[in-house]
């Protein structure tokens, strides 16, 4: 009989348990049970009426009840209590939560990003190359002349007479050739190092897209094509356009791209230095001398390449006027984006 009513009163007890929220509630609680009049003094009380042999089982699960109540309570007390959390430090529940600022891709992350998803779309693979090169890779095997004044001291960090940090991605253009036999349809991004005076419009360090497609009968108008599904994707569909001649050593035509500028719309400002263009990217088809240094046989080959400056695109689409920004992670810029 005793034992029964014991278990009772303990699931009651933890029912009531259930609308706890503060301390005087659980005081409330400790009163009903616990309290000199409560239900469990009550239970002890009728000890007495029952037969003698069965008084100590009975006392011993009275008292393992009383303790467990007991026990409970407090445990509930320390956690509405004084406020204090382990170890002692003050606790105010009554504080705001504190805020978390969730992280966001880099503008450049997400230009880049965009730029790999819309080559992607038109069938290229994305290889990466490393950021040390060879003067081999970086000049040579490009067909820069040994005296061409992109190899100075002053545009380029060199590591050793024949190690430097890579001024452009075109390096990767040669390593990819040499790892596969043609057809070879790739982006190559990847970080480059100029040693330039740090300015509004030039940095140290930045990025760059490299671009190669080879295989036979690939013409220039394919390689115009591509560009200008490329920037009317990635700056819009009413892009105006010009491809002007060019040079670079391991092209052959060359050439570069112009966007109408997107401050002035082409009427000419301090931005596009009053012409109403500005340029994105070099580009042309690969001179056959550098099919030489990697074995591809130019009679059987045609490829074109090409190659822009993360930043240059990014700055174009965004209104961005300082280069440095990109680098600076102020917090004010970055989560504009
Ligand atoms: N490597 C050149 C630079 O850094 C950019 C470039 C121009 C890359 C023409 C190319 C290209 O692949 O065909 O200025």
């Amino acid at each position: 009989m005793l034992l029964e009513k014991t278990e009772e009163v303990k699931k009651n007890f933890l029912n009531d348990l259930d609308s706890v929220n503060d301390n005087e509630s659980i005081e409330n609680i400790r009163i009903k049970y616990l309290g000199r009049n409560g239900i469990v003094s009550g239970l002890f009380d009728k000890l007495k009426e029952i037969p003698k042999e069965q008084k100590p089982e009975a006392g011993k699960s009275l008292n393992l009840l009383r303790n467990e109540l007991t026990s409970k309570l407090e445990e509930l007390k320390s956690s509405f209590g004084k406020g204090k959390k382990e170890g002692g430090i003050e606790l105010d529940l009554s504080l705001p939560g504190r805020k978390y600022h969730i992280g966001s891709k880099h503008i450049l992350t997400q230009t880049l990003d965009e730029i790999k998803s819309i080559f992607r779309g038109m069938g290229f693979s994305v290889y990466t190359g490393p950021e040390l090169e060879s003067d081999y890779y970086n000049f040579e095997a490009l067909n820069f002349p040994p005296d061409h004044p992109a190899r100075d001291m002053q545009d380029t960090f060199f590591i050793s007479d024949d190690f430097l940090l890579r001024t452009h991605t075109s390096p990767v253009q040669i390593r990819t050739m040499e790892k596969m036999p043609p057809p070879v349809r790739t982006i190559m991004p990847g970080r480059v190092y100029r040693n330039e005076a740090v300015s509004a419009r030039s940095y140290c360090m930045f990025h760059q897209v490299e671009g190669l497609y080879v295989d036979e009968d690939v013409t220039f108008a394919e390689l115009k094509g591509t560009l200008v599904s490329f920037a009317r994707q990635f700056y819009g569909e009413d892009l105006k356009y010009r491809f002007r001649p060019s040079f670079f050593p391991f092209t052959e035509p060359s050439a570069e791209m112009d966007i109408t500028c997107f401050i002035c719309k082409g009427s000419g400002c301090k931005v596009c230095k009053q012409s109403g263009w500005l340029e994105i990217l070099g580009c042309g088809m690969v001179d056959p001398n550098v099919f030489n240094y990697v074995n591809y046989d130019p009679e059987k080959y045609t490829g074109y390449a090409f190659g822009m400056g993360i930043e240059r695109i990014a700055m174009l689409k965004y209104g961005i006027t300082d280069i440095r920004v990109f680098f600076e992670n102020d917090f004010r810029f970055l989560k504009q984006f």
